[in-house]
């Protein structure tokens, strides 16, 4: 059966075009970039090795009131220019995997990637944040072809497991609530189950590696 191909226009631009102008067209290219390559590289693995690793992927434009305050916040000009050329984190992805080694997996495939510039790593996984965040974070520059010319626009990746994602989202949600009682004990609670999640993420691979050895 044919697809049925519609277009749906918008009169009005959100806050994130009129901020972004031309550039929120070089964002939008840089994620859809480097989901592709995860994409082919992911569905390549599940075929020739039975094994997907990755779960799903997530991704988002900053939004415009985050980015303006960001960019305050760095006494940078309030601009849709510094917003792309000195902000890292206007295209971001999170990578969700099922395992520990698919994460180092996944950056070393992007590595890999001659014509992506990988600028920064940080591994919060081999060294958590104080509170407990673990994840493996990438800043990547990618290219975006234009008619003459070619932009490199940053991106920043963040891979981790299904559990590390949960414990994030669990404790995005405790910064957004101010001065209460009871945040000494729940940070603490938040750090326990931090280890036990990095224990069990531990054992699963363990587990996974001895069921292939099979
Ligand atoms: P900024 O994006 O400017 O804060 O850069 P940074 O150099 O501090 O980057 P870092 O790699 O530490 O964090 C970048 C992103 O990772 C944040 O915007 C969050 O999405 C995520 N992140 C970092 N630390 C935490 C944390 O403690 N808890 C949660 N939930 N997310 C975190
Ligand atoms: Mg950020």
């Amino acid at each position: 059966m044919q697809q049925f191909k519609y277009d749906i226009k918008c009169d009005t631009l959100s806050p994130e075009q009129e901020f972004y102008k031309e550039s929120y067209v070089l964002l939008e290219g840089a994620i859809i970039e480097v989901i592709s390559r995860l994409d082919i590289i992911r569905k390549y693995k599940s075929i020739e090795q039975q094994e997907d690793p990755i779960e799903h992927c997530k991704a988002r434009i900053k939004s415009a009131k985050s980015m303006k305050e960001k960019l305050k916040r760095k006494k940078l000009p309030i601009t849709a220019e510094s917003a792309l050329r000195e902000i890292h984190d206007a295209a971001g992805i999170r990578v969700i995997c099922t395992f520990l080694d698919d994460i180092y997996w996944i950056a070393n495939m992007l590595r890999n990637q001659k014509d992506i510039k990988i600028i920064n790593e940080k591994d919060y996984i081999k060294n958590p944040k104080p509170n407990g965040y673990r994840s493996y974070h990438m800043i990547l520059q990618v290219p975006i072809h234009l008619e003459n010319r070619v932009e490199m626009v940053y991106c920043e990746l963040q891979i981790r497991t299904i559990a590390m994602d949960c414990w994030a989202s669990l404790e995005h949600q405790l910064k957004y609530k101010k001065n209460i009682e009871s945040e000494k004990m729940i940070a603490g609670e938040l750090k326990r189950c931090s280890d036990e999640i990095a224990s069990t993420d531990l054992n699963f691979q363990t587990i996974r590696d001895m069921i292939k050895q099979i």
